[in-house]
C-alpha cells in the first residue's frame, strides 16, 4: 500500500530547502514532546495513539450499534458540531454518491445533519422532511452541553418519540458524549440510550477517529477498518522514530510556520474533487482552533476548484500577497468517463474527444499550480494515491500530527479553544439563562 505523500518543491523560493532542514532539530524536538506528552495540552493528547490502540471488540462494538440503526432506520439524523460532527461528514461526503439521495435502490440509509447551527429554518425543513420517515439519531457531544445540538437533539427526539413511542425511539438514538458528566451523559442515563464514550484525553477536533466519527461513518456503509488502518499506517510514518526528511508532518508544520513568520498569514487549503469539500471544513476546524490564539496564528480557509476559480481565482492570483495554497491531489478518481466526439464540434472541444475528464481537471490542476506560484503564492502538494477511507484515515491522522507539531513551533498550546467561549458568555447573558444575570445588564447597555 502506497502512503499519501508531501511535495514542498513549489513552496521554495520565499523560504528555502536550507531554512526547512535547519528547523529539523526543533521539529523533532516538538514530536518528541508530543510523544512524551509534557508539553502544552498534554492532557488532551489520547488521539495520538489512538489508530493503533482501538481494539477490535471496539469496532464490533461500533459496527453492531450501527447495524442495528440500520436496520431500524432509512435516515439517520447525526446531531453534533464542530468536532462532532465535522470528520463524520468529511467522509460520508468523500465516500458516497453525489447524487445518491435521488437514488431509488440506495442500501444505506441516508444521513443527515443537525445541532450544527441554529437556523430555525433549517430546523423546520428537517422536520418536514422526516415526516414519515423512519429515522434515527446519534446525539454527538463531549461536553454534553453545547447549545446548538442540545436545542435540535430536544426537538428531534420530542418528534421521534411522538411517532414511534418512546420505547421504539430508545432503540434508535445513541448518544455520544463523556463517561461521567454533562447533561447529556445524565439524559442517556435516564433514558436508557445506547452510549459511547469520547475519553476525556480526545478534544473535539481529535476525535474523528472515536465513535464520533466512527459510528456516523459506519451507519453510511463505510468501511472504518480501513479508515483506522490508514490512520495506523500515518501514525508510523509520522512517528518521532522516522527521520526529519522523510517525516511529512514535520515536513509540512516547518513549512507552513516558515511561510508564516515571511508574511504568509493565510493558508488556502484547495483540492480538484468536489467530494472533499467537508475534509476541508473539518481541516479549517482543526487549524483553526489549534492555533488562532494568543493573537496568533495561520488563517485557514479552503476552495473547490476549479470551481472557485471563477469566484476566488482572481483574489488568489493577483490579491494581497499574504497567502499559500496547500492542495490535496488526488491521482485516481474512482470513474472514468470520456469526453465524446461530436461531429459539428460547435463548442470546439473536440481537442479533447477521446480523453478522460480527469486528464482536463489534471491539466487544469498543473495549470493552476503554476499560475498561482507564478502570482506569488507558495504551492504545497499533498498527494493521495485516491479517496478510499484508507486514504481518508491517512489523511486525517497526518493533518492531526502536524497540528500538534506545527501548534508547538508556532508557541500555543494546540490543544485548548479559549476563545470559543466568548459568544456563548454573550449569548447566555441576552437569553437570560440562569446564573447570567450579573453579565446580562452589562450586555444589554453594549447593544
Ligand atoms: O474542538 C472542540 O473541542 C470544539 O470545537 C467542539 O468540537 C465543539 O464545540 C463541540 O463540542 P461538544 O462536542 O462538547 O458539543
Amino acid at each position: 500500500m502506497k502512503n499519501i505523500s508531501l511535495n514542498i518543491d513549489k513552496a521554495l523560493g520565499i523560504v528555502t530547502k536550507e531554512q526547512i532542514l535547519a528547523q529539523a532539530v526543533k521539529a523533532n524536538e516538538w514530536n518528541a514532546t508530543l510523544q512524551k506528552g509534557d508539553g502544552a495540552g498534554s492532557d488532551f493528547l489520547g488521539w495520538l495513539h489512538l489508530p493503533s490502540s482501538i481494539t477490535a471488540a471496539e469496532l464490533a462494538d461500533i459496527e453492531h450499534t450501527a447495524q442495528q440503526l440500520r436496520s431500524r432506520c432509512d435516515v439517520i439524523v447525526t446531531v453534533g458540531i464542530g468536532g462532532s460532527y465535522l470528520g463524520a461528514r468529511a467522509v460520508v461526503e468523500a465516500m458516497s454518491n453525489s447524487f445518491d439521495w435521488l437514488q431509488a435502490d440506495r442500501k444505506d440509509p441516508v444521513l443527515l445533519y443537525a445541532g450544527h447551527n441554529i437556523g430555525e429554518d433549517y430546523l423546520h425543513e428537517l422536520c418536514e422532511v422526516l415526516k414519515g420517515k423512519q429515522f434515527g439519531i446519534i446525539n454527538i457531544s463531549k461536553s454534553g452541553t453545547t447549545t446548538e445540538p442540545a436545542l435540535a437533539f430536544r426537538i428531534l427526539k420530542k418528534m421521534l418519540e411522538e411517532t414511534v413511542g418512546k420505547e421504539e425511539a430508545k432503540h434508535r438514538i445513541v448518544a455520544i458524549t463523556d463517561a461521567r458528566k454533562g447533561a447529556l451523559r445524565t439524559l442517556a442515563d435516564k433514558e436508557g440510550y445506547k452510549t459511547f464514550v469520547i475519553p476525556d484525553n480526545v478534544g473535539g477536533r481529535f476525535s474523528v477517529l472515536t465513535p464520533v466519527g466512527l459510528l456516523p461513518i459506519a451507519v453510511a456503509g463505510i468501511n472504518i477498518h480501513d479508515l483506522v488502518a490508514g490512520a495506523v499506517a500515518m501514525e508510523k510514518a509520522t512517528d518521532v522514530t522516522v527521520p526529519f526528511e522523510q517525516n511529512i508532518a514535520a515536513i509540512y508544520a516547518v513549512t507552513r510556520n516558515l511561510l508564516y513568520e515571511n508574511g504568509k498569514k493565510i493558508e488556502i487549503l484547495a483540492n480538484f474533487y468536489p467530494k472533499l469539500h467537508y475534509i476541508a471544513e473539518w481541516w479549517k476546524q482543526l487549524y483553526g482552533e489549534s492555533e488562532g490564539k494568543d493573537g496568533k496564528g495561520i488563517f485557514p480557509a479552503s476552495v473547490d476548484l476549479t470551481t472557485d476559480l471563477h469566484s476566488m481565482g482572481q483574489w488568489i492570483q493577483e490579491g494581497e500577497r499574504t497567502i499559500f495554497e496547500t492542495v490535496i491531489s488526488v491521482e485516481e478518481p474512482a470513474h472514468h468517463v470520456m469526453v465524446p466526439t461530436d461531429e459539428e464540434n460547435l463548442d470546439g472541444l473536440n481537442f479533447l474527444a477521446g480523453k478522460r475528464v480527469d486528464e482536463v481537471n489534471k491539466m487544469a490542476e498543473l495549470g493552476t499550480q503554476l499560475a498561482h506560484v507564478d502570482g506569488g503564492v507558495p504551492n504545497i502538494k499533498i498527494t493521495m494515491p485516491a479517496v478510499t477511507p484508507y486514504y481518508i484515515g491517512q489523511l486525517f491522522y497526518f493533518f492531526e500530527r502536524a497540528c500538534g507539531i506545527s501548534g508547538y513551533l508556532l508557541g500555543v498550546n494546540p490543544f485548548n479553544q479559549p476563545g470559543v467561549e466568548a459568544y456563548k458568555k454573550n449569548m447566555f447573558a441576552l437569553l437570560n439563562k440562569p446564573g447570567y444575570e450579573k453579565e446580562s445588564a452589562a450586555i444589554r447597555a453594549r447593544l
